[in-house]
């Protein structure tokens, strides 16, 4: 295999879900970006792809689309994802890497990405994969870390942080966690064959004093002003995009889903063990987790 591999943020063992949301206060967070998903989603959807779907925090609020495939890079995840929204055909969960993903092109007509590009060391790459199994015209929600965020800007100006916000290079802020200046992120998107219909920037009052001092429901409601500022400025942490995918590509042909990460075959579905016909490479599926982290023969 030559197709380069970039490193990955492993979240096998972690307690985000718990620790961050659940008992991290981030109550206003989570409403903020409800909202902004609310906004951008299509009304309905036949397939969508959630790419760094974590313990499924945002699954619920993919209502118009039938079926929904959890796609992380950490089974512990997605065990978690399974315990919250349970077994079932609307349901699939996938352990992969975004970097290489396991499905054929042009599959889905929706994929979202939240929270999770700024794991992403090579996000062009990832991006372009997203683009892959994406039919023509298919959206893409884009959620990403915004190094142009005020307070950055005040740091940097009053020579309290020494990176510039004003840069489109990602800023590495903690071991693979990345912030991206949005003309970048802009530039990427086109690149790799998306055109952006819409931002909103988010959660505008991560501030912990106003956190402490307001109601998260009060704070999300003056979020949801602000974030339609988004298509002339971007200031805030988070900013979310849709975006749709521009070209010729084909469809996938009716019956074909996955497809080997390691040589790009076709695989046909099968209920305990996904068989490679070209490299003979094998993926198990264990308790209702399809596994293409690294095959088992
Ligand atoms: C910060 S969490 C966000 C989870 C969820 N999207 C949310 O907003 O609650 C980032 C997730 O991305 C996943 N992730 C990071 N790098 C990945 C990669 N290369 N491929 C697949 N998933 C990845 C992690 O396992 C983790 O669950």
């Amino acid at each position: 295999m030559t197709e380069k591999h970039p490193p990955l943020c492993d979240y096998e063992g972690s307690d985000y879900q718990k620790s961050f949301w659940e008992q991290g206060g981030r109550a206003y967070e989570d409403k903020a970006e409800a909202i902004a998903l609310k906004r951008l989603l299509p009304e309905e959807g036949r397939l969508l792809l959630e790419i760094g779907a974590g313990a499924g925090r945002n699954t619920p609020r993919y209502t118009g689309y039938e079926r929904i495939v959890l796609l992380d890079y950490s089974r512990t995840q997605l065990r978690q994802a399974q315990a919250r929204l349970g077994q079932s055909r609307r349901y699939l969960y996938v352990a992969a890497d975004a970097y290489r993903l396991p499905f054929v092109d042009g599959l889905f007509d929706g994929a979202t990405m939240i929270r999770t590009l700024h794991h992403m060391q090579d996000a062009p790459l990832a991006l372009r994969q997203v683009r892959r199994v994406l039919r023509p015209a298919g959206s893409f929600i884009l959620e990403y870390a915004n190094k142009l965020n005020l307070k950055a800007i005040f740091r940097y100006l009053l020579r309290r942080q020494d990176w510039n916000p004003f840069s489109l290079a990602p800023v590495e802020f903690a071991a693979l966690n990345f912030d991206f200046h949005p003309k970048a992120v802009r530039q990427w998107l086109d690149q790799v064959g998306f055109d952006l219909q819409r931002q909103l920037t988010v959660s505008h009052f991560r501030i912990a004093l106003l956190k402490r001092l307001f109601p998260a429901d009060f704070l999300a409601w003056l979020d949801a002003g602000a974030q339609l500022t988004g298509n002339w400025w971007q200031l805030s942490p988070s900013v979310f995009t849709l975006n749709h995918a521009r070209g010729e590509s084909l469809a996938a042909a009716a019956g074909a889903f996955f497809q080997c990460p390691q040589c790009t075959a076709p695989l046909a579905d099968d209920p305990e063990v996904l068989a490679c016909p070209q490299c003979a490479a094998q993926y198990a599926v264990r308790d209702g987790i399809y596994d293409f982290r690294e095959p088992i023969a």
